[in-house]
């Protein structure tokens, strides 16, 4: 079944130059990118964006550093597109990511992660409807 997912590439990523290779993986895998923008992130998207994590200890740290440079959002639809992403990102902390995702190809410490994925069908609406306006 055909699903939509938003992606992120966080500011960590676009600073390391990683557009590129990320974008590559996500063609090469047979999803389509359709909406693709980069822009820097204003503090209340960002804070809308991470709102599951308001009462987490780092939930301050995480907004600081999603809104700390560019990043490059998009939304990419295909069959199963959320679960793919998700697996081509591997797990949110890098050092237990596995080599080949994209996390355990370029990441070392969970708070800068490199990419941002929907983690379900809700999320994922939700996400598409703050960045894209759906
Ligand atoms: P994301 O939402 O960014 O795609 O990451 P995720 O689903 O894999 O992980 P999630 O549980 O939603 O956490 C969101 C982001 O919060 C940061 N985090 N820091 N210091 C910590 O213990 C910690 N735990 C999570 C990560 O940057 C994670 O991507
Ligand atoms: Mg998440």
């Amino acid at each position: 079944m055909s699903e939509r997912s938003f992606v992120m590439i966080k500011p960590d990523g676009v600073a390391a130059g990683l557009t590129g290779e990320i974008i590559s993986r996500i063609e090469r895998r047979g999803l389509q990118i359709t909406a693709l923008t980069k822009t820097v992130m204003v503090q209340v998207a960002a804070e809308e964006h991470y709102a599951e994590h308001r009462e987490r200890p780092f939930f301050g740290e995480l907004v600081e550093f999603i809104v700390s440079g560019p990043v490059v959002m998009m939304r990419v639809e295909g069959q199963g597109a959320i679960g793919a992403l998700r697996t081509m990102m591997g797990p949110t902390d890098p050092q237990v990511a596995p080599p080949g995702t994209i996390r355990g190809d370029f990441a070392l410490d969970v708070g800068q992660n490199v990419i941002h994925g929907s983690d379900g069908p809700e999320s994922a609406e939700r996400e598409l409807a703050l960045h894209f306006g759906g």
